[in-house]
């Protein structure tokens, strides 16, 4: 028998499968999330999140040396405040956790890309991502608060700002302050199709931000919805977002493929902290091998269509590029 066509023919060696590689991928696409910590020598490991600390304003050079040793150039920032109030007014105050947290990364890294999660979960004293009314997230009123926190990142020297909440309306009331203050040129990154996933349990651990009383599921989408998703995309595009993030990312791999296919910016997903601590924790346990399980998580997500990869493995991820293992 004469067999003609052979597909292993370009699997044979290490450099012809590097050949062909059809996703391709740079350390220049991720995207690092750093806790910061309101208070001062905190450099501590989060019990959720093995292998990712809470750094205190003078303690998070410490992130950007290990992003400058690896290759990663962006951090997206998370707050934990010392006090938090009903309307989480510690978003938007000018010396807040997440403002002295950009301040010290800018004074000594001017040119490090710093991202911020713009949200009221982790201020808010009953943990919602809005401003209440009765026992219901008010959309209209968390609007002002949200512009408002977006504002005084950008102020504090923010270069990009990510909308979490899922109000609706919230990217066109940030696009309008931003330019009305004279901060046209800083982009929205939108989580614009975000659900109400059960993968978040060890962020809100870490950024103690669990709602005291009921779920998310007023406001983030329910799973069961991909069209939605679309929808979602559209309108945060017609309110001006500049990148349309998708979350969580591995088990919404059909979305971030649809909404690569369908809207021409780029793309980001995000690889949450449940996704992450299953790796850490089935590895542990001595289940599987953790690097390649994490390449290979991070490369199907790229090969879906993200551009762009938000994720707690982006130090290891940026070496695995520079090693040549993947990308
Ligand atoms: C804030 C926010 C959350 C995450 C990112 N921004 C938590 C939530 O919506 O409850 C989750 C990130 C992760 O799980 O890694 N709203």
């Amino acid at each position: 028998m004469q067999q003609i066509i052979r597909p292993r023919r370009l699997r044979r060696t290490p450099s012809l499968r590097k050949l062909v590689r059809e996703t391709r991928v740079s350390e220049e696409s991720l995207i690092w999330p750093i806790f910061i910590r309101e208070g001062e020598n905190i450099y501590e490991e989060i019990p959720t999140l093995p292998g990712q600390y809470h750094y205190s304003p003078d303690q998070v050079y410490r992130a950007i040396e290990r992003c400058l040793e690896t290759g990663v150039s962006k951090v997206i920032l998370f707050g934990l405040p010392k006090e938090k109030d009903e309307i989480g007014s510690g978003a938007w105050a000018e010396n807040g956790v997440v403002q002295q947290g950009i301040r010290a990364i800018k004074e000594k890294y001017p040119d490090f890309y710093v991202v911020t999660d713009v949200c009221m979960c982790e201020y808010t004293s009953h943990g919602h991502c809005g401003i209440l009314c009765d026992h219901d997230v008010d959309n209209d009123k968390t609007l002002e608060v949200l512009a408002k926190t977006a504002l005084s990142h950008a102020q504090a020297g923010a270069d990009m700002v990510a909308p979490s909440d899922m109000m609706d309306g919230r990217v066109e009331a940030i696009r309008d302050i931003l330019d009305e203050n004279g901060f046209e040129n800083i982009p929205i990154m939108s989580y614009a199709a975000k659900y109400a996933s059960f993968f978040y349990g060890p962020f809100r651990d870490a950024a103690g931000s669990a709602p005291s009383f009921g779920d998310r599921r007023s406001y983030q989408m329910d799973w069961h919805n991909g069209r939605e998703a679309m929808r979602e995309c559209e309108l945060d595009l017609e309110e001006g977002a500049d990148i349309l993030m998708i979350k969580p990312a591995l088990s919404y791999l059909d979305l971030i493929y649809q909404a690569r296919e369908r809207f021409d910016v780029p793309v980001a997903a995000y690889s949450v902290s449940g996704e992450y601590a299953m790796v850490k924790a089935s590895a542990a346990a001595g289940l599987i091998d953790e690097y390649g399980v994490m390449c290979e998580s991070a490369i199907s997500i790229y090969r879906a269509g993200a551009d762009i990869l938000i994720t707690y493995f982006a130090p290891e991820l940026a070496q695995a590029i520079r090693k040549g293992d993947i990308g």
